[in-house]
């Protein structure tokens, strides 16, 4: 398949750290130094489908195509109020779309597994137009009383209009099931025969445990896929890295000895808007005309699960 249009939409409530040390034990300066993060967009009066919407409709115009024209439509999206239908339809419903639709719960790499599967669809010969788009609302998951997770997080949602060509020159997914070190769960309805005596926890992390997954998950997934598809890191124009911590980004560029300039960064405004984080910074250096046909992209992300992957692509 080939990347024909983006899109990326956001949330209007900027909250910066100065913001959050108003009421919670935290500064700028631990914020900025430990994550890279001085700001992120918060929902406050938006409903999370719209920013979906709006993100499909900008991909969508920019492809030149219409809803009609969709034949696949794939949605990653951790947590949302629609337990069911799913965010794809609450989305398509916005948009007029009527094609099939699935969303996946793949965290953080959501959008690179949604990559894999359009390409399995596209070469089942199933579909030739598919529309991707990761619609995120961690803000909501986390509670604002706990300071090592609240800060990290900020929403918004990305998306990507793909058709035939021969530009996704490899994917590659991994799973190291592993529910401890990030997770939220919630507790379900009472039955006659189950009580609810438990209460929902909201998101958890074991922050240095997955800092350190992550890297290793990073560099080992980009490397092998490189070697996979015979193309060396030298001749890579983009990395483009799930925007999770800056710190995380640095210890990729140390370990794989890619120059940093290759690896665009807007974690500094956006905090960590899981699936969502990967085309967004795919939409923003897109639009700023950064990347020229024929560059060679790779995608990286990581998260709960905790799942991985990695993706090249040919601009
Ligand atoms: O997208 C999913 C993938 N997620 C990630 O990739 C996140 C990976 N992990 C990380 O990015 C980092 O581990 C964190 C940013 C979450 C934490 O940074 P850290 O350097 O690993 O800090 P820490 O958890 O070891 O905490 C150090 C100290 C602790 O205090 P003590 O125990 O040393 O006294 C924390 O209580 O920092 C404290 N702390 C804070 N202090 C001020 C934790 N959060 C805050 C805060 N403000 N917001």
């Amino acid at each position: 398949m080939r990347i024909i249009g983006t899109g990326s939409a956001l949330p209007k409530k900027i909250v910066t750290n100065e913001m959050l040390s108003e009421f919670l034990d935290t500064s700028d300066e631990w914020i900025t130094t430990r994550t890279g993060i001085t700001s992120r967009h918060v929902i406050s009066d938006e409903r999370l489908e719209d920013l979906g919407a709006e993100a499909a409709m900008k991909a969508l115009d920019m492809a030149g195509l219409g809803v009609e024209d969709i034949d696949l439509f794939i949605v990653s999206n951790v947590v949302s109020e629609h337990i069911t239908p799913g965010m794809s339809c609450v989305v398509a419903e916005i948009i007029g779309l009527n094609c099939p639709m699935f969303d996946i719960n793949c965290a953080c790499p959501g959008f690179i597994y949604a990559l894999d599967m359009a390409e399995a669809y596209y070469k089942a010969g199933k579909a030739k137009n598919v529309l991707i788009a990761c619609i995120e609302e961690p803000t909501r998951m986390t509670s604002w009383q706990d300071r090592s997770t609240c800060v990290l997080f900020g929403d918004g949602a990305g998306a990507v209009v793909l058709t035939a060509g021969d530009n996704i020159k490899g994917t590659k997914l991994k799973a190291q099931p592993d529910t401890d070190k990030l997770f939220m769960r919630r507790v379900l309805e009472s039955t006659p025969y189950i009580n609810k005596a438990e209460s929902d926890i909201p998101l958890q992390m074991r922050g240095r445990e997955v800092f350190r997954f992550a890297v290793e998950a990073c560099t080992h997934g980009v490397k092998s896929l490189l070697d996979e598809v015979g193309i060396k890191k030298e001749d890579v124009s983009w990395f483009m890295v799930h925007q999770a911590n800056k710190r995380i980004i640095d210890s990729i560029i140390d370990f794989m000895q890619v120059p940093a300039d290759r690896l665009p960064v807007n974690i500094q405004d956006h905090g960590n808007s899981s699936s969502a984080s990967c085309p967004i910074l795919l939409d923003e250096c897109n639009r700023k005309g950064m990347f020229k046909e024929g560059d060679i992209i790779v995608l990286s992300a990581f998260g709960a699960g905790l799942l991985s992957g990695a993706a090249v692509l040919e601009w």
